[in-house]
């Protein structure tokens, strides 16, 4: 049993609420590798703002849980070691599929884990929801539950259909499970293609795609039932025109990709939604830096020259959405 506290990191709670009252948003990012991971370190130390670092099963398959673990624990002394003396980390795992390894993560070290049990009929989420939090309380690690169906693909996460969190449950779910906070569905979305072309319309000057709003009256509804109680948003990538622009004139093919408007993931951060989760954004920047060394210097072969500067592209996003997009800069 290792406590994620004599590594360093914190849970989520003091985060989110004071995230709630200042009326900003924690931003968390996936991470897979070292690039990523350096990259979200030194946005966050130098714009001074609190961060989780999510691990996904895709995450888990690809890099070994107990590596990126570690990883985690070194990210928090290569922030010190940039200046930030108390640095505001949290380590989470990002949709948790069984009590098994949400347990073995809070064993391990994680400071707050999800347990995704939203594909599974009501009564029996609340009941692996309460499970978890049972376990992960004894160890002041905290919970994130999810109600609500998202659309999307996301790693091994994927659904073809979506359903809105419906406001008549969240307050039975909340009561009865002791979660932390709750993943809602409002209209977000997992990976680069968040809407098809027929949900959306099209800019008639650009022909790109305009995504529907988000389903602010349900955020609304939620609130008013569960006043002051953290809401998180996933699949809150916005999918930045430039970089699939990039990657499409540079022989990629991404046609019609799009995500979330940064202008309603700003809306929501003011409100009770204090987790925004973002992981294709920077899969996205990551991908428009190497297809644009690698097409400018074909005899590029050294892979720290195309990482490289993918890590420089993804420091400027995740600096962008914590300044322009999350507001949390300064609050760490
Ligand atoms: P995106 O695919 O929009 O980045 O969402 C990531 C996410 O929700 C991780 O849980």
């Amino acid at each position: 049993m290792v406590s994620y506290k004599e590594l360093g990191l914190v849970n989520t709670r003091e985060m989110f609420a004071k995230a709630i009252k200042g009326g900003y948003a924690i931003p968390a990012f996936n991470f897979n590798n070292m690039e990523q991971l350096q990259a979200i370190i030194k946005a966050a130390a130098e714009t001074k703002s609190p961060v989780i670092l999510q691990v996904s099963k895709g995450a888990r398959n690809y890099a070994n849980q107990t590596l990126l673990r570690y990883m985690a624990q070194g990210a928090v002394e290569y922030a010190k070691e940039l200046g930030w003396e108390k640095p505001q980390i949290c380590l989470h795992l990002d949709h948790g599929d069984s009590f098994e390894l949400c347990k073995s993560c809070v064993d391990f070290g994680f400071s707050s884990v999800m347990i995704d049990a939203s594909s599974l009929p009501y009564e029996e989420n609340i009941a692996l929801t309460k499970k978890v939090v049972d376990y992960a309380h004894q160890y002041d690690v905290t919970v994130e539950a999810e109600l609500g169906v998202l659309a999307g693909v996301e790693d091994e996460v994927s659904s073809a259909v979506s359903h809105y969190t419906k406001p008549e449950e969240v307050v039975d779910f909340a009561t009865r499970t002791g979660c932390d906070s709750l993943a809602i569905s409002i209209g977000t979305s997992h990976g680069a293609y968040k809407f098809t072309p027929e949900q959306c319309t099209r800019d008639p000057k650009t022909g790109k795609l305009v995504p529907p709003p988000l389903a602010f009256d349900v955020l609304d509804a939620i609130m008013e039932q569960l006043p002051g109680f953290p809401i998180v948003l996933h699949g809150s990538s916005s999918v930045p025109q430039e970089y699939v622009d990039m990657i499409n004139a540079m022989g990629g093919k991404l046609p019609d990709a799009v995500g979330i408007p940064e202008e309603q993931l700003r809306k929501a951060s003011k409100s009770a939604v204090c987790k925004i989760n973002i992981d294709s954004d920077s899969r996205l920047a990551f991908t428009a830096a190497v297809r644009k060394v690698l097409t400018e210097k074909p005899g590029e072969f050294d892979p720290r020259k195309y990482c490289g500067v993918a890590r420089d592209f993804m420091e400027e996003l995740y600096k962008h959405k914590i300044i322009n997009v999350l507001g949390s800069d300064g609050k760490a």
